[in-house]
This record gives structure tokens, C-alpha cells and sequence, in this order.
């Protein structure tokens, strides 16, 4: 056992936990859409066809915003296709992912889906195949009241009230050369700015977000965001980050500490944007939206241009393990402590396609391992994020060199000072001793313990075995030298929930 120590003070206050830190993605593709939330016939589904199985645990999950039609679909998607009845509705080849799209489910679809799910709806616009005009018309069919070409065809199509959709990402991963209609930095640039513009005179209470690069390897990682900011920073509210973890080689603790990879992408993101505010002289802050993050065992993906046509196939159904829990677990934590300026968050995807919710045609839907950290720290980190003072033994990673064998974030609500402690030890051979100072606010007791991971960390969840892995209570903690002292297993997520001794 090694030993370590933390310090949480009340008064180093990041930020409020943003409420769309907890975000994720529905795109059609693969089984996500058809077969994941919607499917018509299964004894799960309501007349509309939306599982409510998935309903369920979507809420479970704690999931308070999602993305939506796409990701890398977005690109050469035509709206009109998905709206208006359905026996008019053409099926369409999806280019992204070579699959026959049937178009059965659309933006109405989803809007009742998010209202059932009581998530907040993000769209994405394609600017891959498409861009101004079509970008403004969707605006006006999804927002504009009445009395208008596009918006009464909403309400022809049966809905009157309009969707008041508030946050519009333009375009998706546009720097990606797998992506349809790529762009340079600048001809994107130019089109995001021209296409915000116009938006933002359809509505004026939209926010937008920009795409950054589509990961931190890049080539044009940093450039990117300077030129398309350059261009667009007077009319965007946000800039868009993407990153997909694994373990690369036998680097075991440089995936256990993906985390660190994602805090550096963070920062280098956030210098870029204040670099070019502070170029332009403008009051303006861009803060960043990390609307697709999650672990993908990418390498074993074929890769688009090998898939045959097929309509709903099954595309990366990765089951995770404990261990991918973990990381996952440390992930959030990262985005809790930049949440002055990682406002948006969505975690890629919510079912079947990389996601913490499967679901199969004859049974009910299941939970993922995945599934324990997101939800435990969506329903515990309440209130403030907290600045911690970590004082940690480290482990050396062939690619990331020294990490802190013990990375943690906090979390406090104001009106209880309960504080909620997310901790991970990414040690593969010993438990972490962590005492934890508890600063000003005086003394603390533990009143919940969970952990996931300690043992069996190859372990999965299935459809055979759905209930396999859960988190498990804990008593290993007390008070020793007004520390409170508490024991986190070789390679473990842990969530800590303390309230002052009154
Ligand atoms: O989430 C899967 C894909 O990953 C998305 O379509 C794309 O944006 C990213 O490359």
C-alpha cells in the first residue's frame, strides 16, 4: 500500500458544475438510431416506436443533453428527408457509413424522444454536402413560429409549437479526411462564420459551435482551431473537441491515465481560443464543447470504405471491461476540472454504437460498465467543482512519462457543504492510502463509499450476464489525525461522499 494526500478547500471554487457536462450522442449510424432508441414493434417500444427501456435508463444514466443526427452522418444528410410522412419518406445511402438510411426516424422523431427523456436537444448542420441556405432552413423549420415557408410546413407535418432548439454545432469533424466534404481550415472557417451569421438572423438566441479538430493527433491540431477561429470567433459561442481512448501497445498505465492525455488537449484548446481573443483585442470568451469523448477500441474497426450496404448493421458494439471504467471514470473527472471552460460535454454514444447502453431485438436493454462512473458522478457532482491539491507517488508511462499514481476531483454543494470526492488509483499492483484534508471547511465523515474495479477487471456486462458487473459499497475508510483516511483498490474508480461533523 502507498500512501498519498489531498487537500479540498471550499474556497478554491473552479465553477459551477455545468449542467451539459453530463451530455451525450445519438447519430444514425449502426444500430444507435434503429434498434437502439427507436424500434418499432419490440415489446419494449411505445405506439411511437421509442424503446422505453432505453428511455429508462437514459434517465438512469443521468444524461442531460444530447447530440444529434451526427457525427460524421451529418455530413452528406439531406433534413428534408426525415420529415413529412413516412410513406413519402425516400431511403437514402448514408456515405459515412455506407448504410442504407430508411429515414423513418427524424428531427420530429427525436424531438418527442428528447421531451420523453427530458434531455435538451443539440443539432448538428450539415456543412459537409451543404451549407448556408439549407443550414438557415432548418433553423426556420426547427424554430421560426409560423408563417413562413419551412416553419408551417413544420406545423403541415403536425407540429405546431416550434422545437426552440438553442445550441446548433456547424458541421462535424471537418478537418477529417474520412469525413464527406472535407475542408481546409480556412474554407471552413469562412463557411462557419458565413453560416452563423446567417443563422443567428433566423434566430438570435441560438448559441453555435464550431468544429476544432477532430482529435488532438491532428496534423493541423492548434492551427485549425487558430485559422477557423480567425474567421469565426465574433459569431461563435463554442469551439468542439473530440477524442476516442485505448490503449496503444503495452502502455497500460499510459491508458490508465488517458485522463492526463485529455487535461493537456484541454488546455492547448483553451490557449488557442484566448490566444486569438487576445489577438482581435475582444471581450468575448469561446469555451469549449467536448461533444464526442469516450473509449473506442478504434484500431479494430475496418474502417468505412469496407463496409458492405446495409441498413442498421451492427458498426463498434465495444463491450467495455472494468478496467475501460476507470478510465472512463478519470475522464470525467478531467472535464469536471475544466468546467470554467468545458461547459458542453457529450459522451459518444448513448446505445449500442461505443455505448453505455446496449440493447438487443428479444430482450431489454442493459447497462455497460461504462454505465456505473458516468452515472455516479452525474448524480453526485452537484454544486461547485473544487480545486484539490494532490500529493501523489507516480508511475512512468512509455508515452506520457510521469503520471500521479492517484488523480482525484471534488465536488461541493453549497447549501449541505456535503463535498463528493471522484478518485482514481491506476496502480496495478497496490492500494492507495488516501488522506484527505479537508481544508477550512473543518471536519468531515464519509457516509458513501463506491467503488468499481479492485479485482476480475477484464470483467464485462452482457446480454447473457447484464448484472455481472456493479459498483460495490466500501467501509474501507475512517478519521485519523483529522484526515480522512480512505483505501482505493489497485486500479479503481471511487466515489467519496463526505458531510461536515455538525
Ligand atoms: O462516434 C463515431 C464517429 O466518431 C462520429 O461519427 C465521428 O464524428 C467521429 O469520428
Amino acid at each position: 500500500m502507498f500512501t498519498c494526500t489531498a487537500t479540498i478547500d471550499p474556497a478554491f471554487v473552479i465553477a459551477p458544475v455545468p449542467h451539459r457536462l453530463f451530455g451525450s450522442f445519438v447519430e444514425h449510424m449502426g444500430r444507435s438510431v434503429y434498434g437502439g432508441i427507436y424500434e418499432p414493434g419490440h415489446p419494449e417500444a411505445d405506439v411511437n416506436g421509442l424503446r422505453l427501456d432505453v428511455v429508462k435508463l437514459t434517465k438512469e444514466l443521468g444524461v442531460s443533453a444530447v447530440r444529434y443526427p451526427g457525427g460524421n452522418f451529418v455530413s452528406g444528410y439531406r433534413w428534408e428527408d426525415g420529415v413529412g410522412p413516412r410513406e413519402q419518406r425516400p431511403v437514402a445511402l448514408d456515405l459515412a457509413w455506407r448504410s442504407l438510411e430508411p429515414n423513418t426516424f427524424g428531427l420530429n422523431e427525436f424531438m418527442t424522444w428528447a421531451r420523453q427523456t427530458e434531455v435538451e436537444p443539440i443539432m448538428a448542420v450539415n456543412l459537409g454536402t451543404r451549407g448556408v441556405e439549407d443550414a438557415c432552413n432548418l433553423l426556420e423549420y426547427a424554430n421560426f413560429p409560423g408563417g413562413t415557408r419551412y416553419s408551417d410546413l413544420r406545423i403541415a407535418h403536425g407540429v405546431r409549437e416550434p422545437h426552440n432548439i438553442r445550441t446548433w454545432c456547424l458541421g462535424n469533424e471537418m478537418d477529417g479526411p474520412w469525413q464527406i466534404g472535407q475542408k481546409t481550415a480556412t474554407e471552413y472557417g469562412r463557411l462557419a462564420a458565413e453560416t452563423a451569421k446567417a443563422m443567428r438572423r433566423v434566430d438570435p438566441d441560438i448559441e453555435l459551435v464550431a468544429c476544432g479538430s477532430s482529435n488532438e493527433r491532428m496534423p493541423t491540431f492548434g492551427s485549425w482551431e487558430a485559422t477557423v477561429l480567425d474567421e469565426a470567433y465574433d459569431v461563435v459561442d463554442y469551439i468542439s473537441l473530440h477524442a476516442y481512448f485505448e490503449q496503444h501497445g503495452d502502455d497500460r498505465v499510459g491508458f490508465l491515465a488517458s485522463a492526463d492525455t485529455m487535461d493537456r488537449f484541454i488546455e492547448g484548446v483553451i490557449a488557442t481560443c484566448d490566444h486569438i481573443g487576445a489577438k482581435k483585442r475582444s471581450r468575448r470568451r469561446i469555451n469549449l464543447s467536448f461533444d464526442e469523448w469516450n473509449l473506442w477500441y478504434e484500431s479494430r474497426f475496418v474502417g468505412q470504405d469496407r463496409l458492405d450496404w446495409a441498413r442498421a448493421p451492427r458498426l463498434i458494439e465495444d463491450e467495455y471491461t472494468v478496467e475501460d471504467a476507470v478510465v472512463l471514470g478519470n475522464l470525467l473527472m478531467s472535464l469536471l476540472r475544466h468546467s470554467d471552460r468545458v461547459t458542453i460535454a457529450c459522451l459518444a454514444q448513448l446505445v449500442n454504437v461505443i455505448a453505455p447502453i446496449r440493447t438487443e431485438p428479444d430482450t431489454g436493454a442493459w447497462r455497460q460498465t461504462i454505465f456505473y462512473p458516468f452515472a455516479l458522478t452525474a448524480r453526485h457532482a452537484r454544486g461547485e467543482v473544487l480545486r484539490v491539491a494532490v500529493d501523489s507517488p507516480t508511475l512512468y508511462s512509455r508515452t506520457l512519462g510521469d503520471v500521479s499514481a492517484v488523480d482525484l476531483t471534488a465536488t461541493r454543494e453549497p447549501d449541505s457543504g456535503d463535498i463528493a470526492v471522484f478518485a482514481v488509483n491506476r496502480d496495478e499492483h497496490q492500494s492507495a492510502r488516501l488522506r484527505l484534508r479537508m481544508g477550512i471547511d473543518g471536519a468531515h465523515e464519509v457516509v458513501e463509499h463506491v467503488v468499481l474495479g479492485g479485482d476480475d477487471l477484464l470483467a464485462t456486462n452482457s446480454k447473457e450476464t447484464p448484472g455481472r458487473v456493479i459498483p460495490r459499497s466500501s467501509t474501507r475508510h475512517g478519521i485519523e489525525d483529522g484526515f480522512l483516511d480512505v483505501e482505493l483498490p489497485p486500479v479503481s474508480w471511487s466515489m467519496i461522499r463526505t458531510t461536515p461533523i455538525r
